[in-house]
């Protein structure tokens, strides 16, 4: 297992970068060192790496720097920090920002390869929830996700159509399924997490198979849109927000529906229904169905 390790040492004291390097490597462990945050970043544009080790204090690019950038551009390698002057603050900002594990400086060999070990089985356990969480998706889904994902590999601009086409397989876009598209893609996941949070098309959250949009706009709320909103939260036993349990029906709330002459108004999928009532908006669900997949 340890010479399938790849580790990325950084840090400005040439006398560190030398013993962490003689210590994983005599572990077994291939470990490569930059002198920086700067070097740091060059050398994870070219290689790959599982961790790396990198100290806090540096010239030009500093270690939390390094940490925000291998948060954004290279989410899947963990982090482990190394540190003489480890303040309350500095490592609070680095726990924050998602770090494995810190080692403050002077430190054993013994030290140094009982927090890699523990970096290796967060991860271990991190790719195993992950493998979990696929599961819950039948598949042939997968399969066919990986397929349409391929079509589009290497063609500008794919990104929107492709997380289109996954939305609509899927009905919504959890973070497995972001990670998969970012890795047929080879786009960086942190690029395809914020198009998603980006556009209000796209939902994080599954959706039912009917979308209820309740309009609280001014005009909509004046004319009583409120007890209509808490008929059917009552009715549905869901808040805005939320899916029934049978997954027929999630509730959203919007500001104007753009049909303020009917208020109040609500949207069921693509029907408006204007100057609806308490009394006439349980006839109207009742139309909805379940659809059958
Ligand atoms: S305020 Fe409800 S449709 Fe405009």
């Amino acid at each position: 297992m340890s010479d399938d390790i790849k580790i990325l040492v950084v840090d400005d004291e040439p006398v560190i970068l030398k013993s962490c390097k003689r210590i994983l490597d005599a572990e077994g462990y291939k470990a490569d060192s930059a002198s920086g945050g700067r070097e740091g970043i060059i050398t994870m544009e070219k290689n790959a790496y599982d961790f790396v080790i990198t100290d806090l204090k540096m010239p030009e690019v500093d270690g939390l720097t390094l940490i925000k950038w291998l948060k954004k551009s290279r989410p899947d390698i963990g982090v482990i920090i190394i540190t003489g002057y480890p303040s309350q603050e500095t490592i609070k900002d680095a726990i924050e920002l998602g770090i494995i594990d810190y080692v403050p400086k002077p430190f054993t060999p013994a030290v140094l390869i009982d927090v890699v070990k523990r970096a290796i089985e967060w991860k271990k356990k991190k790719v195993s929830d992950e493998v979990k969480k696929e599961e819950e998706f039948p598949p042939s889904m997968i399969a066919e996700l990986d397929r349409m994902i391929k079509g589009y590999r290497n063609k500008p601009g794919s990104l929107i159509p492709v997380l289109q086409r996954v939305q609509e397989m899927v009905g919504y876009l959890p973070p497995i399924v972001q990670k998969r598209v970012s890795r047929g893609l080879n786009i960086p996941a942190a690029e395809v997490h914020s198009v998603v949070s980006f556009y209000s098309f796209f939902t994080m959250k599954p959706r039912g198979d009917h979308i209820i949009k309740v309009c609280l706009g001014t005009a909509c709320y004046v004319k009583g849109i409120e007890e209509v909103l808490s008929k059917i939260k009552k009715g549905l036993h869901i808040e805005v927000g939320g899916i029934t349990e049978d997954k027929r029906f999630s509730l959203e709330a919007v500001r104007c529906l753009g049909a303020c002459g009917l208020a109040p108004v609500l949207v069921i999928d693509h029907d408006t229904y204007g100057a609806i009532s308490p009394k006439k908006v349980t006839e109207i669900l009742d139309a909805y169905q379940p659809v059958t997949k």
